[in-house]
């Protein structure tokens, strides 16, 4: 009895493999699953001279624990969360230790901290990125809440978590929702990064009449350079694989309906509520929702003639200028994601350093790449950057690749290949470098309808004009 050192609940993927890293790591899990038949069938697969102990119900996980008590849940987001707290506080104590390592939105963590606390227990939220694979060899780790709870988990957290030149994914967010806030912008760009590629396969099928075998291998090669990253290297083994029944590529047998779970409208909704402008990432959310509506796409397709049109007005774009022009997006959405987060950390006070987010992403999670050192170091360099295109390095990066990412828009838009992702990050990005906008016109409409006012370039105050009356 009282002899481990943490106790895991929910034994689902996530939760065996991450039991499995722990207990690898020389720690000794107390393990525990509502149905008590899933807890037998993993220590009968996994527990054979391992630090494992199945409990079967939730006063023995209890018992089982050393003082303070540290128990992570790994249950589904949702009430799921609030059902396996209310049934758990029965049999803690104050000083215990309370994790959440699900995709829990970070207002239900702020408002569970809370309870918890009042009752005397600790209580972390933590973001969890990696996957299957991730969880078991070493994830990125995104914890946030009381900081002695942080204090008391940091060697088990930096033991498990993935490392990057020798240093640990992991680091302390924040108060209450901050680390599931920072996952849920991870969640935001892992979205954005996905559809990026996947307009970019688009172009090189359809566009440029690439095999998905020869798509593999340019994936391949750029996974080599600047857009070294996890998404990229799965993207080529994906585009390799062979479909055992007709033998054809089995990317091409896949339904094109996108299915998601919700943390990328979270960010969407997030950022509309704090003002800041993702649209790369609503770009990417909105084409998953469009890609959902096949019955509607089939009927237009139909309709509205779906065959790409003939001859492109715009020359078609050399496969090296695609490979800038999905760089230069993808530094367009890392930028508005830590945008993001620039200002939720002012907003919740959460107060996130933005070199160290991008140094936790670099290993472990679905969005590592190599683009993140870069991003470490710039916001190293400069804490308050207003924007990451801002950042020297990057403004670099963009003005070299700007001329091919326009010309693979241009050629996309001219051969009817809808891309939502490419041109929102280019238009995001002249947005950013247009000194003057058009919202002056919008700002007069305003008080031509309205009399909602509007302030002048050359004066102080605040202006109506009764437009009607004008000539
Ligand atoms: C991760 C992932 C993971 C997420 C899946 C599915 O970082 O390991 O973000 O947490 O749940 O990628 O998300 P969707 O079903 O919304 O695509």
């Amino acid at each position: 009895m009282d002899s481990c050192d943490i106790g895991v609940i929910g034994l689902a993927v996530m939760g065996q493999n991450l039991a499995l890293n722990i207990e690898r790591n020389g720690y000794r899990v107390a393990v525990y699953n509502r149905t008590a038949e899933r807890t037998r069938q993993f220590l009968a697969e996994h527990g054979q001279d391992k630090q494992l102990v199945g409990c079967e119900t939730l006063a023995e996980l209890a018992a089982n624990l050393k003082r303070p008590r540290r128990v992570l849940m790994m249950v589904k987001a949702g009430n799921a969360v609030d059902q396996v707290i209310a049934e758990l506080l029965p049999y803690l104590e104050p000083g215990d230790i309370l994790i959440d390592g699900g995709n829990s939105f970070f207002k239900d963590t702020e408002r569970r901290a809370q309870e918890v606390e009042a009752k005397g227990l600790l209580y972390l939220g933590m973001g969890i990125s990696g996957g299957e694979e991730g969880a078991l060899k070493g994830p990125s780790l995104m914890p946030s809440g009381h900081r002695h709870a942080y204090q008391a988990l940091e060697g088990l957290l930096q033991a498990i978590a993935a490392k990057v030149q020798g240093e640990p994914c992991v680091t302390y967010l924040g108060h209450g929702g901050g680390g599931h806030y920072v996952k849920m912008v991870h969640n935001g760009i892992e979205y954005a990064d996905m559809q990026l590629i996947a307009e970019t396969y688009d172009l090189l099928q359809r566009g440029l009449g690439l095999k998905a075998e020869q798509i593999s291998q340019t994936f391949a090669t750029w996974g080599q350079g600047v857009l070294n990253s996890y998404l990229i290297e799965i993207t080529a083994h994906i585009l390799k694989a062979l479909d055992p029944l007709s033998g054809a590529p089995l990317v091409e047998k896949i339904l094109d309906v996108a299915e998601q779970k919700g943390t990328g409208k979270w960010t969407s909704e997030e950022a509309l509520e704090l003002g800041v402008p993702i649209p790369t990432l609503q770009a990417a959310v909105e084409a998953r929702a469009l890609s959902a509506q096949r019955t509607l796409r089939l009927e237009a397709a139909r309709q509205l003639d779906g065959e790409l049109l003939g001859e492109a007005s715009s020359p078609a774009p050399a496969v090296a200028d695609l490979e800038q022009a999905l760089y230069a997006a993808k530094i367009c959405s890392y930028a508005q994601g830590m945008a993001l987060l620039a200002q939720a950390s002012q907003t919740y006070g959460y107060g996130f350093d933005l070199s160290e987010v991008a140094r936790i992403w670099r290993g472990g999670c679905i969005i590592r790449a190599r683009l993140l050192e870069d991003i470490r170091r710039a916001y190293g360099e400069n804490p308050t950057l207003p924007n990451l295109v801002l950042a020297p390095f990057f403004r670099q990066a963009l003005v070299n690749a700007q001329s091919a990412w326009r010309k693979t828009v241009c050629f996309g838009v001219s051969k009817g290949i809808p891309l939502p992702a490419l041109s929102a990050a280019l238009a995001y990005f002249d947005s950013l470098r247009s000194a003057r906008l058009p919202a002056n016109l919008i700002q007069a409409q305003r008080d031509y309808f309205g009399a909602h006012t509007y302030r002048r370039i050359d004066e102080e105050g605040v202006f109506h004009t009764e437009w009607q009356s004008m000539e």
